[in-house]
């Protein structure tokens, strides 16, 4: 595919950094850059954590999916970060497939993502115990291995660091 028309959609575990990457990666690629969760967030005028509740997980899931399905019918959108677990919906991978978006799963240890989890200003109901969390994270990853692409996110790497090795290594640039 011609790189300057490809649209990419960033996945992988809560605290891996895809909202640093995406908007990075936006910047370097001089496009238009979304976060899924931010976008639910501006339509509902409520923070995730409160969506999730609120309305508890299964509401927030339809809401996710009529959401990505909005920002990926908008062709400006290239990038696009999406919540930890809407990449595990079948019906998310089967949209992203549909409206072209190649997947790229940003892949860290469960250890990176847990120390930026607690130390975040963001609330996620659905990590709430470390043991509970290294649980979904184990189970996650199956589903995470079918995106088209996967990057290692280094510790040592700052999250610009990490979207030049994206650009470099799918679009071609920088
Ligand atoms: C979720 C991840 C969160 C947010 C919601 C649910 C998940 O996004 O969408 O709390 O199920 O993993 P981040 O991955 O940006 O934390």
């Amino acid at each position: 595919m011609d790189s300057s028309k490809q649209k990419i959609v960033l996945t992988g575990f809560m605290g891996v950094g895809k909202s640093s990457v995406a908007r990075h990666l936006a910047y370097l690629l001089k496009c238009e850059g979304i976060d899924l969760d931010d976008y639910i967030e501006a339509e509902y005028k409520q923070e995730i954590g409160e969506i999730i509740k609120e309305v508890g997980e299964a509401r927030f899931r339809q809401i996710e999916t009529d959401c990505l399905q909005k920002l990926l019918q908008d062709s400006n959108v290239r990038i696009l970060s999406l919540g930890g677990g809407t990449w595990t919906i079948a019906e998310n991978r089967r949209l992203i497939k549909k409206y072209e978006y190649t997947s790229v799963w940003l892949e860290s240890s469960f250890e990176h993502c847990w120390q930026n989890i607690r130390f975040s200003k963001k609330e996620r109901p659905l990590a709430r115990s470390k043991v509970q969390t290294r649980d979904l994270f184990e189970e996650r990853e199956k589903l995470y291995c079918l995106a088209d692409w996967h990057f290692i996110v280094r510790p040592d790497f700052t999250s610009f660091d990490t979207a030049k090795l994206i650009a470099e290594e799918i679009f071609c640039k920088i």
